[in-house]
């Protein structure tokens, strides 16, 4: 696969069966984080979009939060040069301006730090909902229409798909959840259409390349037929 998405789940609970705060789960996790760039960059997929954060997970209780958003800017401080060693370049989709001014900072610096890498492309999906940016893409479009620099008729999927945060970046071709939830979750709603879905029982922290290689597996073994035959 060319684009490979995954649905980072189960922290809490991995946290929970090991009688550890749902942080520690986040933690962990951080870790396969590692691992599943490390498999991307072995079997040449040019993109891994990791859902990271998403809109509603504001609604959760202030402390975890917090501890999200200290990891996040942990590994933004911390793998700037794992990601220059391996050539990968960071971008970041998402309601970016909600995050902490000094989180966003973070993040614009390593994105132009890694700005000419070019093996992988980590997308981080940070304060992500799909609804809202599919929304936002329809607004653009309507504003365009109304000041008469489009015309309603022009509006096509490309045309749509350009206006969203994952303009220029191809479709998933595999999506992988983990922690065996069968739920989209407010993810890539538009850009999965076509993915083939691939459901993983282990929670987060302990997904491991193998297991990457193993759902990467699976997918190869499906028959992707577009609705063609
Ligand atoms: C995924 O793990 C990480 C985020 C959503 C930030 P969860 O925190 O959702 O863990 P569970 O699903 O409650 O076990
Ligand atoms: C989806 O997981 C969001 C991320 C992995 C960042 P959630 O744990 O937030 O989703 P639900 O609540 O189980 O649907
Ligand atoms: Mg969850």
């Amino acid at each position: 696969p060319k684009h490979v998405a995954i649905i980072m789940d189960g922290n809490g609970r991995w946290a929970k069966d090991r009688g550890l705060p749902r942080r520690e789960g986040h933690r962990a996790g951080a870790e396969s984080v590692r691992e599943v760039v490390d498999a991307c960059k072995e079997l040449g997929v040019e993109y891994l979009t990791l859902y990271a954060f998403s809109s509603e997970n504001w609604n959760r209780p202030e402390a975890e939060v917090k501890a999200l958003m200290a990891l996040l800017d942990r590994f933004l401080d911390e793998r700037g040069k794992d990601l220059m060693r391996q050539d990968v370049k960071l971008e970041a989709i998402g309601q970016i301006e909600r995050l902490p001014a000094s989180t966003r900072k973070r993040l614009e610096k390593l994105k132009e730090k890694t700005a000419n890498n070019k093996s992988l492309t980590l997308v981080l999906a940070l304060s992500y909902g799909a609804r809202e940016e599919i929304v936002a893409a329809a607004r653009s479009l309507a504003t365009d229409a109304a000041a008469g620099t489009i015309k309603p008729e022009d509006i096509d999927c490309t045309l749509f798909a350009s206006r969203l945060s994952t303009a220029g970046i191809p479709d998933p071709d595999l999506l992988v959840r983990t922690s065996g939830e069968l739920r989209v979750s407010n993810f890539l709603l538009w850009q999965i259409s076509y993915s083939e879905i691939v459901i993983v029982k282990k929670f987060w922290p302990e997904f491991r390349q193998g297991d990457l290689f193993e759902a990467v597996a699976e997918y190869t073994r499906r028959h992707r037929r577009f609705g063609a035959l």
